[in-house]
């Protein structure tokens, strides 16, 4: 499927068939997933998939009533974000230095520059958190799409609930659900052209 196809035939899907994803084609859409971008390329993020029912439960019942319906997907992906935003600080540092882009000098300044971000208020943080962990969810639904797999994003459901169920870390943030499975039905919503949605200045 194009990028074009993928993006052109856009619809959330909420009804799924029993047909389970493959493995296989799961690790795949998170390899593509893993290039979307991210500030500072520090990428803190991760997707937990609820597979097993116990597990798609904690979820399901964290959910508003209106999204019971994820239940009937194959798995249920959790997209957490980390406020701990400089996690991954010191493999983007080390591959860096790796390939000669920077120097200890820049790396030590580049860790400091992570620290002040880090400790700013908890509304930047969060928005930050949100910022960039909207792309890679992005990338991982449109990868999904690819492979003829149907998913829909979810934010109706309780952040304090799910972090207690799913034992998350103290820093980190379930930012969306993202029930994925075969799509057994599909409903195409109306958009706005794409005329209305740019000028030009
Ligand atoms: C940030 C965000 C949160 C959403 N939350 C929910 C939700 O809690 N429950 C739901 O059924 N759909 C949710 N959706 C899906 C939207 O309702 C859906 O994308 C929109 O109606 C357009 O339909 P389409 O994606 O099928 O074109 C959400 C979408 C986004 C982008």
């Amino acid at each position: 499927m194009s990028i074009e196809d993928a993006i052109d035939n856009w619809s959330s899907v909420k009804k799924f068939t029993d047909r389970e994803i493959e493995e296989e084609k799961l690790e795949k859409i998170f390899d593509l997933t893993t290039n979307a971008p991210t500030a500072f390329n520090l990428q803190p993020y991760r997707f937990i998939v609820l597979d097993s029912e116990e597990a798609k439960e904690k979820a399901v019942n964290s959910a508003i009533p209106i999204n019971r319906w994820i239940q009937y997907a194959d798995k249920i992906v959790v997209l957490v974000g980390d406020e701990e935003i400089d996690v991954n600080a010191d493999q983007v540092l080390s591959h860096k230095l790796e390939e000669g882009k920077i120097d200890e000098e820049k790396a030590e300044n580049l860790r400091e520059m992570y620290k002040r971000y880090k400790n700013r208020d908890d509304e930047f943080i969060m928005g930050w958190l949100t910022r960039n962990t909207m792309i890679p969810a992005t990338s991982f639904m449109l990868a999904c799409k690819n492979f003829g797999i149907g998913s829909c994003p979810v934010r109706g459901f309780s952040q304090p609930k799910l972090s207690e169920k799913l034992d998350l870390k103290e820093t980190e943030r379930p930012i969306l659900l993202i029930p994925i499975g075969y799509p057994r039905e599909e409903d195409r919503n109306w958009r706005r052209d794409g005329e209305e949605i740019f000028e030009i200045r």
